[in-house]
C-alpha cells in the first residue's frame, strides 16, 4: 500500500505515444477547430524539448528557438532554477485557492510591484492568461473613472475573450458576433505602413478627432502595446506614447500599457518597455514570459485604481496559484542575476544589424525593424509600393525550418518574420542565425 506522502508515481508513468502519425491524427481528431486551426507549417512540427534557447523536435531535430513558444520562454526552456521552483512548490501544495493565504503569491506581489516606477503604491491581481488580464484592466478602468468609451489602436493584439478580442485590432482574431460596445481603434502609429508613417503628431491629430468625434468626451481609458507584437513589431514610440497618455489623461481615462510581450527586459533598454517613454501608467498587463511557460499573468495597477473593485468579487479559481508563482519568482531572479536585459540588449543588437545586412543584399526585404529581443523583417514585392510578399515570406519561413530555426510569420498581411527568441540567447547563436536565414532566402526565393 502506498501512503499518501510517498513521492514516487504509485501507478507508474503515463503512456505517450510519440509516434509522428498518432500526434498528427489524434490532434485532428479530438481538437476543436478552434483550437485546431492556428498552425505555421506544412508540416507539424512536434516540439519534444528544449534546453535555453534550443528546441528537438520528435525525431531529434535540433532547433534555434527564434519564437520562444509565443514569447512565452523568456529565460530559457527548462531553466533549472524555474523547474526547481515549480518542482518544490508542487510536491508541497499544488494550488492554494485565493480565499486563504499564501507566502508565495505574496512575495512574488512584492517583488513584481519593485520593478514598477517609484513613488506609486502598486498592487497586483494575479490570473492565467493575458487575454484575462486584459478584460480586468478594462474592467478596473471603466469601474474606476465611471465611464464607459475605451480607446485601442488598429493592428492591436490583446487576446481572444470577449473582452480582449474587442480590444484587438487585427480582423483575424475579431469573431463575427456582435463585440464590446464603448471600445474605438484609432490608427497605430506606424513608421513604415501608417498613413502619416514617422509623424507622431499626426496620429496624435488622429487621437484627438477620435476622442471629439466618436466618445461622449470623457474616457475609460487606452490601451497600447508599446511595441506591437502580433502587429508584426510596430513601435509606436515614445512620443506617441506621451501625447496619447496626457490626451486620455485630460478627457478623465486611465492609460493601460499591455507588455504581454514587451515586458521583463525584452526590449533591452528598461525592464518595462513603457519606462522608455518615461510616462507611468495607472494599470500594466503582463503575461507569457512572467512564468517562463508556466500559466500565469497579472495586472498591476495603482491602489487607488484597483479599489474601485472592493466591492464586489472577482475570482479566478487558478489566480495567484502558488505554482506558478513560484516559476514568476524565479524568472525574476534569474532575469537580474543572469543579466538577460542586458544580454537581449547586447545580442539583439547583433541580430538586428545581421538583418540589416541580409536587406542589402535581398530587395525583397522592405522593412528591418525592433528593439532588443522583438525584431522583425517585413517582406515585400516592392519596395515603393510595399506590397505585401505574403506567399515568398511562406515559402522563406517554411526554408528557415529545415535550417533550424523556429520564427513567426505575424502583421496583419503574414510577411513579416518575427524574431523574439528566450532572453538567454547568445552570441554565439547570432553566427549560426545569420547563416542559416541567409541560406533560406536563398533556397525560397533564388530557385
Ligand atoms: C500583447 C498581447 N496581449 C495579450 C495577449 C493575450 O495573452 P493570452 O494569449 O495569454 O491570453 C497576447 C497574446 O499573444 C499578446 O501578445
Amino acid at each position: 500500500m502506498t501512503s499518501s506522502n510517498d513521492k514516487s508515481a504509485p501507478h507508474g508513468p503515463l503512456n505517450v505515444d510519440w509516434s509522428t502519425d498518432s500526434i498528427v491524427a489524434k490532434r485532428d481528431k479530438y481538437y476543436a477547430a478552434s483550437q485546431r486551426a492556428f498552425v505555421p507549417y506544412k508540416k507539424p512540427l512536434i516540439p519534444k524539448r528544449g534546453q535555453g534557447q534550443y528546441l528537438w523536435d520528435e525525431c531529434d531535430n535540433k532547433y534555434l528557438d527564434m519564437l520562444g513558444m509565443n514569447l512565452c520562454i523568456s529565460v530559457g526552456h527548462a531553466h533549472p532554477t524555474v523547474v526547481q521552483a515549480v518542482k518544490d512548490q508542487v510536491e508541497d501544495l499544488p494550488h492554494c485557492t485565493t480565499m486563504f493565504y499564501h507566502p508565495v503569491p505574496a512575495h512574488f506581489a512584492e517583488e513584481l510591484t519593485a520593478t514598477m516606477p517609484k513613488g506609486e503604491d502598486w498592487v497586483v491581481h494575479f490570473m492565467n492568461s493575458g487575454a484575462e488580464a486584459a478584460d480586468l484592466a478594462l474592467l478596473m478602468a471603466r469601474s474606476y473613472t465611471g465611464n464607459v468609451d475605451f480607446l485601442a489602436l488598429q493592428n492591436a493584439y490583446h487576446g481572444a475573450t470577449f473582452g480582449a478580442q474587442s480590444l484587438t485590432g487585427i480582423s483575424g482574431f475579431r469573431h463575427n458576433v456582435p463585440l464590446m460596445g464603448g471600445i474605438h481603434h484609432v490608427p497605430n502609429p506606424d513608421a513604415y505602413r501608417g498613413a502619416h508613417g514617422d509623424n507622431p503628431q499626426a496620429y496624435l491629430d488622429d487621437l484627438d478627432r477620435a476622442i471629439t468625434t466618436s466618445t461622449p468626451g470623457h474616457l475609460a481609458g487606452m490601451i497600447v502595446e508599446p511595441i506591437q507584437g502580433y502587429g508584426g513589431i510596430v513601435s509606436i514610440g515614445d512620443e506617441y506614447i506621451r501625447g496619447a497618455f496626457d490626451r486620455v489623461r485630460a478627457a478623465g481615462g486611465l492609460c493601460v500599457v499591455d507588455e504581454v510581450q514587451s515586458g521583463f527586459g525584452r526590449t533591452g533598454d528598461n525592464f518595462w518597455a513603457f519606462e522608455h517613454a518615461g510616462v507611468t501608467p495607472d494599470i500594466v498587463i503582463m503575461a507569457k514570459g512572467i512564468g517562463n511557460g508556466i500559466p500565469l499573468a497579472a495586472v498591476v495597477s495603482k491602489r487607488e485604481v484597483a479599489e474601485a473593485l472592493a466591492d464586489k468579487f472577482y475570482f479566478n479559481t487558478y489566480g495567484a496559484n502558488p505554482v506558478a508563482c513560484a516559476a514568476g519568482r524565479a524568472v525574476l531572479q534569474v532575469i537580474r542575476e543572469e543579466g538577460l536585459q542586458q544580454n537581449a540588449k547586447d545580442v539583439g543588437a547583433d541580430l538586428l544589424a545581421v538583418a540589416q545586412d541580409l536587406q542589402q543584399k535581398h530587395a525583397i526585404i522592405g522593412d528591418v525593424r525592433g528593439q532588443g529581443l522583438m525584431l522583425a523583417i517585413e517582406l515585400v514585392r516592392d519596395r515603393k509600393t510595399k506590397e505585401p510578399a505574403v506567399e515568398e515570406t511562406a515559402a522563406v519561413f517554411e526554408a528557415t525550418r529545415e535550417m533550424g530555426l523556429i520564427m513567426s510569420k505575424s502583421g496583419a498581411y503574414k510577411n513579416v518574420l518575427r524574431m523574439v527568441p528566450p532572453l538567454c540567447i547568445q552570441k554565439h547563436d547570432v553566427e549560426f542565425f545569420a547563416g542559416a536565414i541567409e541560406k533560406s532566402f536563398a533556397t525560397a526565393l533564388d530557385s
